[in-house]
């Protein structure tokens, strides 16, 4: 198949000779069940500046050359968690990634995370990611006495719960982790990072069913502390510190 390339990719006869628009190539894992039940790679060549990022190139591609390419985004800027895919084979978000930072004299990969059902292109079911979510009771739980103002928190008592705060829910970690790819019912590090947002949180009272919950053969033991999750975080959340603290408050039942 003839690599789909923009009209105009020499940077003289496009007027870029002295602009910093190279060309690229980007290596495309396309899947499409109502076409073929194999995937295959698909090269585009794109001319682009090499400080916009790869959600720009795949708008580009999908504006300028095909169309059918089908991928998720919302927000562009690091915040909905929505367009996470492998990029060179490390899962990263297309909109926080620079071009110049992935190597573009070499063709760049992007494919599908791992773990989740591809429904098309780079788009994964995430439904088993949202139940494992729904799953650890993420949202505060309290036993009667209503308060009448507002639950007060020590900054200190908010400082432990405070990284894993940050998830955007981008499922990278959970489909970077070794036993999640072999195993989807293990509820896998998002999971676990949203029960410990809750579990550590002095004035939630729910801590002692989200740990039982993690007691489960599909738990928090599974996890085989690799560290994926932590390298493939966007938000920098230290995702096994999270995990390993969890193990330790079901151990010493200390929270
Ligand atoms: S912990 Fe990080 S990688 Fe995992 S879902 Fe949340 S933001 Fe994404
Ligand atoms: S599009 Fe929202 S995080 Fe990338």
């Amino acid at each position: 198949m003839a690599t789909p390339t923009l009209d105009k990719t020499d940077k003289a006869e496009a007027g870029f000779a002295d602009s910093p628009y190279i060309t690229a190539t980007f290596r495309i894992r396309r899947f499409n069940p109502e076409v073929s039940d194999e995937a295959q790679w698909q090269d585009f060549e794109i001319l682009i500046d090499p400080k916009e990022r790869v959600l720009d190139a795949l708008h580009k591609i999908k504006w300028e050359l095909d169309g059918t390419l089908t991928f998720r985004r919302s927000c562009a800027h690091g915040i909905c968690g929505s367009d996470a895919m492998r990029i060179n084979g490390k899962n990263r978000l297309a909109c926080k990634t620079l071009i110049k930072d992935i190597n573009p004299e070499k063709p760049i990969t992007i494919e599908a995370i791992k773990g989740l059902t591809v429904l098309k292109d780079l788009v994964v079911d995430m439904d088993p990611f949202f139940q494992a979510y729904r799953d650890v009771m993420p949202f505060l739980i309290t036993k009667g006495n209503e308060p009448t103002r507002e639950r007060l928190q020590s900054p200190e008592d908010r400082e432990r719960f405070d990284d894993t705060t940050k998830c955007i829910l981008c499922a990278a970690c959970t489909s970077s982790c070794p036993v999640f790819w072999n195993d989807g019912q293990y509820f896998g590090p998002a999971a676990i990072v949203n029960a410990h947002r809750f579990i550590f949180d002095s004035r939630d009272e729910g801590g002692e069913q989200r740990l039982e919950i993690l007691n489960d053969r599909d738990g928090v033991w599974r996890c085989r502390t690799t560290f994926n999750c932590t390298d493939a975080c966007p938000r920098g959340i230290e995702v096994t510190k999270a995990i390993q603290e969890v193990k330790r408050a079901l151990i010493t039942r200390r929270f």
